[in-house]
């Protein structure tokens, strides 16, 4: 793909994830050459700025992706079922932030950190992992290149803004409905979510796990190309605006070490560790909001497993959850 001026379009532009899309572009200096904001006819006219210029969004309609070079999807699975085929069959690469090709074996699913190679398989469309998953992965991929990993047990502790726009609002809503003693109201969450835990993200399965829990085994087996990889993972929601944070527990097939651990993890791309509990340091994420990088702290060895390393990593889902790896994906296309 020619690296200059290229004709960008962001499906979903007014979204949480889509807002962040167009800041990261703007960013890391990605070399737009025209941008094309596309989202419902609810937003139709709305300007959004883009390098000091307001760009008016447009609907999304089938004829939208007419010149279009790389479009980034994050508009809900259904919009991209309909549309990411009719954008790839007019000759554009689709970056989708959905769940709804990340399975499909023709789709490559990419955190370019692990398996930048992949992006060059696609067929037109190329897939973002699930935000938790790949944040994990962060970590959890360089100690598995290192000791082999054969299974995990992790528990999420998942931001609002990972439900969208409408769920920031909520807890923005609920938290000074709760603190003015005002009845709560109820729209995104099927409970209160400020001050209060919801041990559900996703629909249930008749496994009793949910869909979102079931992403981490299923999409990690495809990211680390490790059809064997276990995991047993419970996601929460929690009233934090931004950033996902995660407990896991891994097991692997080699001795492990904190220290060695630590070693693997200093070297890791995208990953800074903190981890200095004598002085109260370790990932929080308050502070990992807006940044980049994820990080990783509490490394202990596991106390219940042979072989087994705990840690906590925290992590943008905005940008390494979903934007960033998504202009990533896109930087890999250029290369
Ligand atoms: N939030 C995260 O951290 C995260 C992380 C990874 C992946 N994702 C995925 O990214 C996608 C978007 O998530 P989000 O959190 O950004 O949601 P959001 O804040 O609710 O935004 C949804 C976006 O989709 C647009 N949209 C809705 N219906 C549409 C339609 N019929 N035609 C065209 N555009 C339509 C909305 O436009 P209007 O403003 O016009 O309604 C809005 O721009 C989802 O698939 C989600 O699973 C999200």
């Amino acid at each position: 793909m020619e690296k200059k001026n290229l004709h960008v379009a962001v499906v979903g532009a007014t979204g949480a994830v889509g807002l962040e899309m167009i800041k990261t572009l703007e960013k890391r200096n990605f070399p737009v050459g025209k941008l094309t904001l596309l989202a419902s006819a609810r937003s139709v006219g709305k300007q959004l700025k883009f390098r000091g210029a307001d760009v008016t969004v447009t609907e999304l309609t089938k004829d939208s992706f007419a010149g279009i070079d790389i479009a980034l999807f994050s508009a809900g699975g259904g919009i991209s079922k309909e549309f990411a085929p009719v954008a790839a069959q007019a000759g554009c690469v689709v970056v989708d932030n959905s769940s709804a090709f990340r399975m499909d074996a023709s789709v490559p699913l990419v955190v370019p950190e692990i398996n930048a190679a992949d992006v060059k398989q696609h067929h037109g469309i190329i897939a973002n992992p699930n935000c938790t998953t790949a944040i994990t992965l962060m970590a959890l991929y360089p100690l598995h290149q290192a000791f082999g990993v054969k299974r995990i047990f992790a528990s999420s502790y998942q931001a609002v803004s990972g439900t969208g726009a409408k769920a920031i609002e909520e807890l923005e809503r609920q938290v000074e409905q709760v603190v003015r003693q005002r009845p709560v109201t109820k729209e995104v969450y099927p409970h209160q979510i400020a001050f209060n835990v919801l041990p559900q993200v996703d629909s249930f399965l008749p496994s009793g796990y949910t869909k979102e829990e079931m992403k981490m085994e299923n999409e990690g087996r495809k990211i680390m190309h490790h059809p064997a990889f276990r995991a047993s993972v419970t996601c929460v929601r929690v009233p934090v605006y931004r950033s996902h944070s995660v407990a896991v527990s891994a097991e692997f097939e080699k001795p492990v070490s904190v220290a060695a651990a630590r070693a693997v993890l200093q070297k890791a791309p995208g990953l800074d560790v903190v981890d200095e509990p004598e002085n109260k340091r370790y990932p929080m994420p308050l502070f990992t909001s807006e940044k980049y990088n994820c990080e990783v702290g509490r490394l202990r060895a596991d106390c219940a497993l042979d072989n087994g390393l705990c840690f906590w990593v925290c992590g943008d889902q905005l940008l390494k959850g979903a934007a960033l790896n998504a202009v990533q994906i896109a930087e890999e296309l250029l290369k």
